[in-house]
């Protein structure tokens, strides 16, 4: 018998290595054949250590179990798949959380053996790379242009244009740079395909590679991150063993080389000038923009930079075409986004849906409400520089453009509940704070304005000269937004100013 216990970080913290270390005793005592698969998680997060029993039905799926469940388990009948113990959640693909996903990038997502090259080709893996060895670089950026694909770190600017401006771009040396660099707060998308489907990432970004003229790539990588780090470059020397990766990829005389670079830690680190500055070695500031990364990027050469999730949304792309990709979502926003659903919330986790339902679905179909039980008063969505959004809000669908019209961004796809406990006037503080913190210092709306705010929010809640001060954070905000040299600076206030104007009762306290 097959039994899968998930090897990501989420997994671990919750104690799949000690669940698996007694599955495999237990089968020992009780002299039972089984085949332990460290498998990746399927990102449903309150069921995690996730265990799996292969069957003649499908997977069988037990959740959440703990170490001290599993002889019980196995009294119950888990080798055969026994669905009366109640831990059991029945067939892992018919879980509603699971069903009612749309998922084309988490597609193998732990379903597979993550550093097993023959379980990702068994799962459709490395068809869009053998694909796009036979495609002229200018079919590969045509294909991406009709996907409708947009960046996917939070800025969403159309993949395609950005990979044709680096086709374009005359140089004997182009890279691709993988931002790994995730930093959103309530996010681990980034995480979850680099530990869970690694080979998918390294095919976006060969796939990159022949399509703008790259032979070389790296991966920045968040220090945070050490099982991705370690489950990736494994992953990169099975790739280039199997010849996947290197000189000669898969007899074709292409070359594309990977590497995996640690940053340290800085939020800033994930803004893409910033971010090549410290790939080069140096203190991580800011560049200013123009000239863009595409035209002098890393070592002043053209540059793709994409996050994690765009570059993995590469292979179905070309295995599929870019029609089969536009052919989800809606308006401008096509294919699908891997919302993280985190914070107040009963049910987190991963949950990747075509662009178009609203964010109650979001939070109260998959998320089943908070975990406190209490009733749910904000959401913020696409990271610490996203707005919170109020009850009225929360019917908006969920793509790029209905959010901005209201002033919000969909970012990264982090959804981060508070219930009604949350002092909203806090929350503004804190975002300053984070400004504060995690500034490059290299201008002075934000450096010096962050600072500034978080002394005017503590004036407000302390009711010194209440009205003045708000008129003074309402200004404060929009030199911030106005004068500010990247999105650390000019994105803070969209949180201030979205508690300020829909729980302004908070700063009244
Ligand atoms: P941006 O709008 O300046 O640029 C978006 C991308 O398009 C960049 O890669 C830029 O170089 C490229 N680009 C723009 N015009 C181009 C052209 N004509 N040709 C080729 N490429 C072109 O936005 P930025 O500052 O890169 O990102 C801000 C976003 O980052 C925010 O919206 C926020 O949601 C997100 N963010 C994400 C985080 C995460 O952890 N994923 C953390 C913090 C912020
Ligand atoms: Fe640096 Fe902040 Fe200016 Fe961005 S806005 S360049 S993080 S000081």
């Amino acid at each position: 018998t097959k039994i899968f216990v998930p090897c990501d970080t989420t997994a671990l913290a919750m104690g799949a290595d000690e669940v698996a270390a007694r599955i495999e005793a237990q089968a020992r005592q009780r002299g039972a054949e089984i085949e332990l698969v460290r498998n990746g998680s399927r990102g449903l997060f309150w069921l995690e250590p996730l265990v799996e029993v292969e069957t003649a039905a499908g997977r069988i799926a037990y959740g959440p179990v703990d170490e001290d469940d599993v002889e019980a388990l196995f009294d119950a009948g888990l080798l055969v798949g026994e669905t009366g113990h109640p831990l059991c959640q029945g067939l892992t693909e018919e879980i509603p959380y699971l069903k009612k996903q749309q998922r084309l990038t988490f597609a193998r997502a732990g379903i597979t053996d993550p550093v097993s090259i023959d379980d990702y080709r068994a799962h459709d893996g490395f068809k869009g790379l053998e694909n796009a060895l036979h495609l002229a670089p200018q079919a590969i950026v045509d294909e991406i242009k009709a996907s409708g694909l947009r960046g996917r770190g939070g800025a969403a600017f159309p993949t395609g244009i950005k990979w044709q401006t680096v086709l374009d771009a005359e140089a004997s040396q182009k890279y691709i740079v993988c931002n790994a660099d995730e930093g959103d707060s309530g996010t681990f998308a980034d995480r979850l395909v680099m530990e869970c489907d690694p080979y998918m990432l390294i095919e976006g970004m060969t796939i990159a590679g022949l399509a703008v003229g790259a032979t070389q790539g790296y991966i920045y990588l968040r220090s945070e991150y050490p099982v991705a780090q370690r489950i990736f470059n494994e992953a990169i020397a099975r790739a280039e063993a199997a010849g996947y990766l290197g000189d000669d990829i898969l007899g074709s005389g292409k070359t594309f080389h990977l590497e995996v670079r640690l940053g340290a830690g800085a939020y800033i680190c994930g803004e893409e000038t910033s971010l090549l500055e410290s790939l080069e070695g140096k203190r991580g500031l800011v560049r200013a923009k123009p000239p863009l990364p595409a035209i002098v990027g890393l070592f002043g050469q053209p540059t793709v930079v994409n996050n994690v999730l765009s570059l993995a949304a590469v292979p179905f792309i070309l295995d599929q075409g870019g029609q089969a990709y536009a052919d989800y979502g809606r308006g401008r926003s096509r294919g699908t986004l891997p919302f993280q659903l985190a914070g107040n919330v009963k049910r987190g986790g991963l949950i990747e849906l075509a662009f178009g339902p609203s964010l109650r679905e979001l939070m109260e179909d998959f998320g089943g409400g908070t975990f406190s039980e209490r009733p749910l008063r904000a959401v913020q969505v696409g990271g610490p520089l996203g707005a919170y959004l109020p009850e009225s809000q929360w019917d908006l669908p969920l793509d790029y453009e209905a959010f901005a019209a209201v002033g919000a961004v969909l970012g990264h796809g982090g959804v981060v509940m508070f219930d009604d406990t949350v002092d909203m006037a806090e929350q503004a503080r804190f975002s300053m704070e984070f400004c504060t913190v995690e500034s490059c210092g290299k201008c002075t709306p934000c450096r010096i304005g962050s600072t500034r705010g978080v002394e005017v929010i503590d004036r407000i809640r302390a009711g010194e000269n209440r009205e003045a001060n708000l008129e003074l954070l309402t200004d404060l905000c929009e030199t911030m937004v106005d004068g500010s040299l990247c999105a650390m600076g000019g994105m803070t206030p969209f949180p201030v100013q979205s508690a300020m104007k829909h729980f302004p009762d908070d700063f009244q306290r």
